[in-house]
């Protein structure tokens, strides 16, 4: 039996708003979803925003993410952030494995796998990225790429599996206002999906939430949100803004 999953919308702020801005910008969010139970919504500021925007979302139905950590638990790591200090700040949820950091911070599927185990120890959830280039697009690689980061990025999870969020963002959409259709995207959540039972078991599929992510704006959120095997979004330069992020977050219900 398929049991009801609540979309989730997460947006994925990058290295972009001071503090001061980004408590305005959470302020101004929570103002307008305070009351909407419809779509779990998460937030992920860059870190040096994380308490701040953690606190003023405390209590609220919105809930705090991290975009990157490290899989150790402590120690000499400069410049690394862990588990535990996510968990600290009333964190649930860390971006694992997004293209920008496999393509500029030698992020890859190894230690994506690491950090994602080590974000299931510590009771966090991990949105794990994957998607193929243009490139690999075009050489219709697409979904030997896919699988490959599916299968090896989430190895040996065992019953954990169903604990995961996967986001498919094709990297050729990523930041550049070019959409994968919803056919085109429907057609990768699907075979992630394929993927997911293969290593899990159907009903662990059924339970994993695969999200779209690149490009997605107001005008383009509900068609996407409405293909069967897409289960909400991870929004980049569109969750900057309030207006347009609330927009997308109603769009999904
Ligand atoms: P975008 O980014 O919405 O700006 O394309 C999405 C992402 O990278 O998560």
């Amino acid at each position: 039996m398929k049991k009801f999953k609540k979309k989730l919308v997460a947006g994925n702020w990058k290295m972009n708003k001071t503090l001061a801005d980004a408590q305005v910008l959470a302020a101004e969010i929570l103002r307008d979803l305070a009351d909407f139970t419809e779509v779990e919504v998460v937030l992920c500021p860059p870190f040096t925003a994380l308490k701040a925007v953690g606190e003023i979302i405390s209590n609220s139905v919105i809930k705090l993410g991290a975009q990157n950590m490290h899989w150790e638990a402590g120690g000499a790591f400069t410049g690394e952030v862990s588990p535990g200090m996510l968990r600290d700040l009333y964190c649930h949820y860390v971006i694992l494995g997004h293209s920008e950091r496999r393509a500029h911070c030698g992020e890859t599927d190894e230690t994506v796998n690491r950090k994602v185990k080590a974000a299931l120890a510590a009771n966090l959830t991990p949105i794990v990225c994957v998607g193929e280039t243009l490139a690999q697009r075009e050489e219709e690689r697409t979904r030997d790429v896919v699988h490959g980061q599916v299968t090896q990025s989430l190895a040996g999870l065992g019953d954990d599996l169903a604990r995961i969020v996967v986001a498919y963002e094709p990297v050729w959409a990523i930041g550049t206002g070019r959409t994968a259709t919803p056919e085109q995207a429907q057609e990768v959540h699907a075979f992630v999906r394929e993927l997911l039972g293969a290593a899990g078991g159907a009903e662990t599929a059924a339970a994993v939430r695969i999200l779209y992510g690149g490009s997605v704006k107001p005008a383009n959120a509900a068609e996407l949100f409405a293909q069967p095997d897409i289960d909400g979004g991870l929004i980049g330069g569109a969750s900057l803004e309030a207006r347009s992020f609330v927009e997308i977050v109603r769009g999904a219900a």
